[in-house]
């Protein structure tokens, strides 16, 4: 393999690599603006420029020094060359170059959303000056409102063109100019026309400095407070991949985590804004249990017994039951909820929950734009890029869950065969499971759930009219509270972890599939003794699921039913900024430790057993992506006491 050094370290490389790639391979940081792996290169930011010194063959190939500079994001990497960073001029380059920047460049780092992920930030402390030189009047650039989600702080762009670039190359759409010459240059729309486009909010992203920032995150968190969890795209079959921002139980805002093999460097508007559901008013957060005819709040394991003595007698006289699997599901968690519904009934069918279509894939670059992006300019090591495709097909894993259904259980009907389905008297009991970010349900399906006789089990994420229509309602948890594995629509199965602790008393649909399952075969979820019929995790394990945050002991004061009727939290069952008030704690009542050992659900653990147990499903044991781990952000300052 062909090799260069960098600062006296041997680097080897793949022919076509920049010499900034290949440093960054090794782990050698060269500071850079302008450069960007999914974009042409322009080597406009001039902090990248290095020494080179090249073996010359006219001189027996003894290295001689190239006389100027070079920018190391531009030349390619060439065997036996040797690359000097930190040489006097290189470092006096790179001081220069940021004294330069920081000329008109406003100094409210103190109120700037960027601060903590801003390159000025970083390379001012580390190449800049410690004072400034520069004693004139700074020159002020308007703020402008670019598109619906986007802000421009005209004054603290450093006119490193990135954002242009991506609309020009990956979106085709070029609503961003350079517009002014000189130091009256500024980045601006090109007249009438916003930065709208699906893709459109990847240039927040991409701004190296707090320039065109997010206004739906602005001003809302210090991103060092912010926790990032990787994770994969809860709403569409693209499977992206993700970090979830978050603190506090709280999810402030998703980015890009970057898959060449996936979504490249990029994610749609439409995935990055759409975690709003995870926070609704909207959510159901206490099980409800139908009583005299009207649904009241009841604890978890009363509302686990209601359903399964439910199910029973439903089922009761050769009735059959049916089950919705909803296509947002984890894979592991279908798997369970069909398993489960086998339990009760061994001719249990199965239906595919709605798969939402919304017109049809679009992909990126457009044609145009992707000629331009393999110009020679291109860095090489790209290859072909593959494009980025936003999908049509608005659920996470409808793939995932019909391999489950058609490997272990004999296949489900599609959703209008279904709800075709539970028209018939055959049908005693329905177990429905949504999750979807809006309402779902259809009118017919509504029609289908008021035959007499029908016990409607559902588990959802979001009060709607389906809940009047059932007999005993189970919240459940988004994906961004528990774990699982979606497939994609190239059929590649991605797997992933909670970011933020299940909202109040939810749990995830796979929890609730054990707890039913263990009930019928045991009388209680709670403290079962491992069964060889319930062999999904390996041991039974503490369980603090379906309790609020910050409560240290389950509900105390429930009335003879197990039904919630006053004020019964110990703490705060309120996550931060939810609206829903906190309640007192009872002095009369002291805390009850409530150590309950059951089944946990663990999605690698059900992937595992689903291998073991279905041939058809091996490949969860071998061809599941992994995550990587969780990112914590901390100041690398040193903490002041005063
Ligand atoms: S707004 Fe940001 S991304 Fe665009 S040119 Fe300025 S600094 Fe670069
Ligand atoms: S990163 Fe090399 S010139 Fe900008």
């Amino acid at each position: 393999m062909p090799s260069i050094t960098i600062n006296g370290q041997p680097c080897d490389f793949r022919p076509g690599q920049t010499v900034l790639q290949v440093a960054s391979d090794h782990g050698i940081e060269i500071p850079h603006y302008c450069f960007h792996e999914g974009l042409s290169i322009v080597a406009s930011c001039r902090i990248c420029l290095a020494e080179v010194w090249a073996p010359n063959p006219r001189n027996d190939n003894k290295l001689e020094p190239i006389p100027k500079l070079l920018p190391t994001c531009q030349i390619t990497a060439q065997d036996g060359q040797a690359i000097y960073t930190d040489s006097p001029r290189a470092l006096a380059n790179k001081k220069a170059v940021m004294e330069y920047l920081l000329v008109n460049h406003p100094l409210d780092c103190p109120v700037c959303d960027q601060a903590g992920e801003c390159t000025l930030q970083d390379y001012s402390y580390e190449h800049g000056r410690g004072v400034s030189r520069f004693e004139e009047t700074k020159i002020k650039q308007p703020k402008k409102d670019v598109g619906p989600n986007v802000l421009l702080y005209s004054d603290r762009c450093i006119m490193c063109t990135r954002c242009v670039r991506f609309t020009r190359e990956v979106t085709g759409t070029n609503e961003l100019i350079v517009d002014g010459r000189g130091n009256k240059e500024q980045i601006d729309v090109f007249p009438g026309k916003a930065l709208d486009n699906p893709l459109a909010s990847n240039v927040i992203d991409l701004c190296p400095v707090g320039a065109l920032l997010d206004k739906d995150f602005l001003f809302q968190k210090r991103v060092w407070d912010l926790t990032s969890t990787p994770s994969i795209d809860g709403l569409t079959s693209s499977g992206d991949n993700l970090w979830i921002d978050h603190a506090d139980g709280r999810i402030y805002r998703l980015r890009p985590r970057t898959n060449l093999e996936v979504n490249n460097w990029w994610i749609t508007d439409e995935v990055r804004y759409g975690w709003k559901h995870v926070h609704s008013d909207d959510r159901l957060t206490t099980p409800l249990r139908r009583k005299h005819g009207a649904l009241v709040e009841t604890e978890w394991p009363r509302a686990i017994r209601e359903a399964v003595t439910g199910l029973q007698q439903a089922l009761d006289g050769g009735k059959r039951l049916a089950t919705l699997i909803s296509p947002m599901l984890p894979t592991e968690e279908a798997f369970l909820l069909a398993d489960a519904a086998r339990k009760f009934d061994e001719r249990a069918t199965f239906g595919v929950g709605p798969i939402p279509i919304d017109g049809e894939d679009q992909v990126f670059p457009p044609d145009a734009a992707k000629d331009h992006i393999q110009s020679p300019r291109a860095p090489k090591t790209m290859g072909e890029p593959r494009p980025f495709v936003l999908r049509a097909e608005k659920c996470p894993n409808s793939r995932g869950v019909k391999r489950v259904l058609d490997g272990a259980f004999g296949g489900g009907a599609d959703f209008s065969a279904f709800v075709s389905r539970l028209k018939n008297d055959e049908i005693g009991a329905v177990i429905l499971t949504g999750n979807y970010p809006s309402g779902w349900a259809t009118e017919e399906l509504r029609q289908a759930l008021r035959r007499e006789g029908l016990f409607v089990i559902l588990l959802d994420t979001l009060n709607s009219g389906l809940v009047e229509l059932s007999d005993v309602v189970l919240p459940s948890c988004t994906w961004a509270e528990k774990a699982g594995s979606f497939e994609n629509a190239d059929n590649r199965m991605q797997a992933f972890e909670p970011a933020i602790r299940p909202l109040d008393f939810t749990k995830p649909e796979g929890q609730i599939a054990i707890d039913l399952a263990v009930t019928l075969e045991t009388g209680s979820a709670e403290n079962a003794a491992p069964a060889p019929s319930l062999p999904w995790v390996d041991a039974p394990n503490k369980d603090y699921s379906g309790m609020p945050r910050n409560v240290t002991a389950q509900p105390v004061g429930m009335n003879g039913d197990g039904d919630i009727d006053s004020v019964r939290q110990v703490g705060s069952a309120t996550p931060a900024g939810t609206g829903r008030p906190d309640v007192a704690t009872p002095a009369a009542h002291p805390p009850v430790p409530r150590r309950v050992t059951r089944m946990i659900y663990t999605a690698a653990q059900v992937r595992q057993h689903m291998a073991r147990t279905h041939d058809s499903l091996s490949m969860l044991a071998t061809h599941v992506h992994q995550p990587p781990a969780a990112q914590t952000r901390a100041a690398d300052m040193q903490v002041v006491e005063l």
